[in-house]
Formats: C-alpha cells, sequence, structure tokens
C-alpha cells in the first residue's frame, strides 16, 4: 500500500460521460483518481487515455449495483490508500421513458439499483476510508429533474417529460444526501445537478 499528500477521488461512471470529464479535470490539478467502471474494457481504455495525458489514474472494475463488485472495489482502493478523500456518486441510469400509466415497478427498480440503492451500497462501502481523511466529501450527482420545484414549473421542460423512475430516483437521492449529511456532519455532502449549456435553440430561462 502506498499512501501519499495527493487527494484522491474514487468516480463511479466514469468511463465516459460527466464522470469521465470530471476523472479528466481532476487527474489534470494532480489528484489520484480511482476511475469506476462497471465495463473493464471501457473502464481500461478510458484510465489509459488520461495516464497518457499524465495523471495518475487506477482502473476501478465497479458495478454500483452489486454488492461483491463494490466490497472488491474497496479492497483494490485500500491496496493503494489508507484513506479516500473525495467520493463522487456519479453513475447513473437514465431509464426508458415509459408514461406512469405503463411503468411497471420492475422498470422503475432497475432505475432505482443504478441510481438510489448505488449510491447507498457505494457510500456505506467506502465510510471507513472516507472517515480516515482528513476533510472527507462525498458528491451525489442528482439532476434537476429529482427537483420538485423544477418538475411542478410548466415553463420547465422535464415538467413535459412524463416518467416516473428517473425523476424519482433523483429526488430520492436528493432527500438520502440530506439524510446522510445530517448524520454525518463530518463528511460534507453535496448534491450536484448537471445541466446543459444554453445554445441558441435553447435560450436561458429569463
Ligand atoms: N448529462 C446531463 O445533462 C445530466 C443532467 C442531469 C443529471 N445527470 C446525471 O449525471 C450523471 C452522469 O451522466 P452522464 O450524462 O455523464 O451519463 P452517461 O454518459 O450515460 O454516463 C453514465 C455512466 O454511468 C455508468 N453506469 C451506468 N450504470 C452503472 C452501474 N450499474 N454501475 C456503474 N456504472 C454505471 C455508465 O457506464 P457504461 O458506460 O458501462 O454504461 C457510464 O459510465 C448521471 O447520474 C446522470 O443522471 C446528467
Amino acid at each position: 500500500m502506498t499512501d501519499s499528500e495527493q487527494t484522491s477521488v474514487v468516480i463511479t461512471g466514469a468511463n465516459k460521460g460527466l464522470g469521465f470529464e470530471a476523472a479528466r479535470r481532476l487527474g489534470k490539478q494532480g489528484w489520484t483518481v480511482f476511475l469506476g467502471s462497471r465495463d473493464e474494457g471501457r473502464g481500461r481504455a478510458a484510465a489509459d487515455k488520461l495516464a497518457a495525458g499524465g495523471a495518475d489514474v487506477v482502473l476501478v472494475p465497479l458495478d454500483v449495483t452489486s454488492d461483491e463488485s463494490v466490497a472488491g472495489a474497496v479492497r483494490l482502493v485500500r491496496e493503494h490508500t489508507d484513506r479516500l478523500d473525495v467520493l463522487i456518486n456519479n453513475a447513473g441510469a437514465p431509464g426508458n421513458i415509459v408514461a406512469p400509466a405503463d411503468a411497471t415497478a420492475e422498470e422503475v427498480h432497475a432505475v432505482y439499483d443504478t441510481n438510489v440503492y448505488g449510491p447507498i451500497r457505494v457510500t456505506h462501502a467506502f465510510l471507513p476510508l472516507l472517515r480516515a481523511a482528513r476533510h472527507p466529501r462525498v458528491v451525489m450527482v442528482s439532476s434537476g429533474g429529482g427537483s420538485f420545484a423544477v418538475v411542478t414549473d410548466p415553463q420547465q421542460p422535464v415538467s413535459k417529460m412524463h416518467e416516473l423512475a428517473y425523476s424519482s430516483s433523483k429526488a430520492a437521492l436528493n432527500m438520502i444526501t440530506i439524510r446522510y449529511a445530517q448524520a454525518l456532519p463530518e463528511i460534507k455532502f453535496n448534491i450536484a445537478t448537471p445541466e446543459r449549456s444554453p445554445t441558441a435553440s435553447s435560450p436561458p430561462p429569463t
């Protein structure tokens, strides 16, 4: 095991999209990036890309829906460090957009497994390593779609996107984050809600 003064971060679902971009930016800042990916091949390709740019990156096979996979991820991270400064629960499943009348519990469950139980599974497993850090932080990547205010605002396109699974999973994640923050004040919990940049076809709200 090697420990250092470098800030360390675990990012779930970091083989592409926002997770990959966060990994790239934090790697550039000299952080040790534990790049989570449920698919080892896709994760290896992403990690190699960042390593080629000079990042200190370790591929961590991590499927947030599997207790076994998450336990393996913790074991691997422990081989490199005895503390974890930051955990970013980024992995997310959009699910299919199914009208509420047609949605089944099975479909909703699959989305919750990634977006709700996933962050709980991962946060719970990494708590001992987080608690060993001086200023531990957990970031939950949520969505404006999980906000009651946004979803009930007729000006917001998401108010007309009729589905159950994704928005309710992110609303649950928001509450879970608040409850963690209240119960574990020694760890800073943050909710991040990414937004697409405004374009000419979608001007910013006035
Ligand atoms: N992009 C946006 O505009 C936006 C807006 C609001 C919120 N968000 C949230 O931001 C986060 C990232 O979104 P994104 O746009 O970057 O999505 P993305 O490009 O689809 O990437 C999602 C990542 O999550 C991974 N993932 C899915 N299920 C997983 C599982 N069971 N275990 C581990 N990893 C899993 C995917 O892995 P695979 O490659 O193997 O599928 C992928 O790496 C999500 O939580 C999303 O809800 C995004």
